[in-house]
């Protein structure tokens, strides 16, 4: 065991595009767990595009992270030392323990199951695999044979996204930057066909792919992708607003898309949500999720970069497209 406790804090908001230089490292003395609580061993961290939201100062679903203060973050860790009944050393748990190797914890903090490594319990079963299931099954609301588009189609929600609406029998075609996640896509992930929005007109291959319009939209991105699907809804379609990627490192917040007066043609509907909203429900969504996974219906994939000191790096590889598949660090 280390003697201090390392962490990563919040020195800067960033103005545009974050940069390694909004962190600071930061040294601490380990904690000590008072009765009722446990002392945590960060052994991975789990990065999302919405912690780029939090370091800013404004109004959102949480509290912004306050500046000095440690990182926010999903980790998983190991118990160290417990004060608390029913949690022992050795122990796996999973919660928002922020960028440090020692934290704190209570029975907020939920043990990952028997037979579930720190990857997958970060991953699908995670925040990001469960943004996938709600925001698909009860916003979405696929139906069988109908036509479905993902964004963001090869990252940690899109995949998943895209692979519950394959189980419920649609045709799924999924939007992705570059020839090798595109590739994964329809490989590996079930997909029936993908669009490289890096490399090719992302209207003129819907058009394309979806001569009868699309059902269902699940957006990780917004911008010119979300214009370019609502130009070609089908009636009644449902446009699920999970993430808006494209714009969280703008300075200025780009213009609303002008195709959206097709909504009202179509009579279709665009909802957002929050996953945490579900929290009541999260275990009915891991347990379903951990059973296509063991079936071989929900392929996934992780990218597991090494070392507490390149926490901010991992963490810009969102952003640049970087990461192929959830992105995680291991400590
Ligand atoms: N509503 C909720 O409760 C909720 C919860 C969790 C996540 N989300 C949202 O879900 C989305 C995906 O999050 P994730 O954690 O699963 O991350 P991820 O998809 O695994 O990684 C982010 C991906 O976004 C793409 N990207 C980055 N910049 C882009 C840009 N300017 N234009 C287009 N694509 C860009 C990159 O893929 P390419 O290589 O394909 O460009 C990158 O790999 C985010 O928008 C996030 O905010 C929402």
């Amino acid at each position: 065991m280390s003697e201090v406790n390392r962490q990563w804090l919040l020195r800067s908001r960033p103005v545009g595009m974050v940069k390694e230089s909004d962190f600071e490292r930061h040294e601490a003395p380990i904690p000590t767990p008072a009765d009722g609580q446990i002392l945590v061993r960060t052994t991975h961290l789990a990065f999302e595009p919405a912690m780029r939201g939090w370091m800013e100062d404004r109004a959102s679903y949480i509290p912004p992270i306050g500046i000095g203060e440690v990182m926010r973050g999903m980790t998983v860790g190991e118990v160290v030392e417990s004060r608390l009944d029913g949690y022992a050393p050795g122990d796996l748990v999973t919660g928002m323990t922020g960028w440090q190797e020692y934290a704190l914890g209570d029975a907020g903090l939920g043990k990952v199951p028997p037979g579930v490594d720190a990857p997958l319990a970060m991953s699908v079963l995670s925040i990001t695999g469960l943004t996938a299931y709600f925001g698909m099954l009860d916003l979405g609301q696929p139906k069988a044979g109908e036509t479905v588009v993902v964004s963001g189609a090869a990252g940690a929600t899109g995949s998943v996204a895209g692979q519950i609406a394959k189980i419920k029998g649609c045709r799924v075609i999924g939007i992705a930057g570059g020839a090798d996640k595109c590739a994964w896509l329809t490989k590996d992930a079930h997909f029936d066909a993908a669009i490289d929005y890096k490399a090719e007109d992302v209207g003129a291959r819907l058009s394309e792919l979806c001569p009868d319009g699309i059902d269902v939209f699940f957006d990780n991105v917004g911008g010119d992708i979300l214009n370019e699907v609502l130009a070609r809804i089908a009636q009644k379609a449902r446009v699920v607003l999970c993430g808006a990627i494209s714009g969280y490192n703008l300075e200025e917040r780009p213009p609303g898309p002008s195709n959206y007066f097709n909504l009202v043609v179509q009579r279709g509907r665009m909802e957002g949500f929050i996953v945490l909203d579900y929290l009541p429900r999260f275990a009915e969504g891991s347990a379903q999720l951990l059973e296509w996974v063991r079936e071989g219906s929900v392929a996934w994939k992780v990218d597991v970069q090494k070392g507490f000191e390149n926490a901010p790096k991992t963490f810009l590889r969102l952003f640049s497209g970087a990461n192929a598949g959830k992105q995680l660090l291991e400590m």
